[in-house]
């Protein structure tokens, strides 16, 4: 399972490329706001942190506005993904971004039929909104579920991109499932590799070497 953050924010991107298990970004114009400067510049730097898929996503509503704004998104560097809204302008969008051999991330999608219609539009991922629908008392993980079976009948080049994944269950159901990718916060990413047994059984270990140390220093200098 390809693992991707989902933040505009160079300082987490930067901690998670550290830990070496990021595979790509994912932003939005909400996540793109709440960070300073140049939309433009940040998206570039996020480029040159990681090695893989970087969305960035078009605010325009209509399929020409959307094509013409992807273009310019995918001209900034290779690895931009254009994120397109899945309404009837963002199928027609993708449709056309596709056929130029521009890579779409479908975002917002939250029924099988908007997945099936994004993949048979070209699009390249599919962006499934889980804790959303978790958040109006419909399993979120479910609608992941069916596109994964959905895609599994075809020969669709389009990989399932779990997306509004709010904690280290969903990121596990998601890979239980076969997402080819899980984007999330760098607060689930962090909580994906504590585990308090961890801290424990290293504190336990390093102590035993200090002392075990300590005993040998005794017994060498009598
Ligand atoms: O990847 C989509 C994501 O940004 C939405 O997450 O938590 O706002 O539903 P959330």
């Amino acid at each position: 399972m390809k693992i991707f953050l989902d933040t505009a924010s160079l300082k987490e991107i930067r901690e998670a490329a550290d830990l070496g298990v990021l595979d790509g970004v994912t932003t939005n114009p909400t996540l793109l706001a709440k960070e300073n400067g140049d939309p433009e510049q940040s998206l570039l730097e996020i480029c040159r942190i990681v090695e893989g898929p970087v969305s960035a996503e078009v605010v325009a509503t209509d399929a020409e506005g959307m094509a013409r704004e992807g273009r310019h998104w995918a001209a900034l560097h290779p690895n931009i993904v254009v994120k397109c809204p899945c309404t009837a302008e963002g199928l027609k969008a993708t449709r056309v971004l596709s056929r130029e051999g521009h890579r779409v991330n479908m975002t917002l999608i939250f029924s099988p039929t908007q997945a099936l219609l994004s993949a048979k539009a070209g699009a390249s991922f599919v962006s499934p909104f889980v804790g959303r629908l978790d958040d109006i008392s419909t399993p979120g993980m479910e609608l992941v579920a069916d596109i994964v079976n959905i895609f599994g009948n075809y020969r669709y080049d389009c990989e399932v991109l779990a997306a509004s994944l709010r904690h280290p269950m969903h990121v596990v159901e998601a890979a239980r499932l076969g997402a080819h990718i899980g984007t999330m916060p760098l607060s689930v990413l962090n909580a994906m590799l504590k585990h308090p047994l961890t801290d424990i059984g290293l504190k336990r270990f390093l102590d035993d070497w200090e002392k075990a140390k300590k005993e040998l220093a005794v017994k060498t200098t009598h």
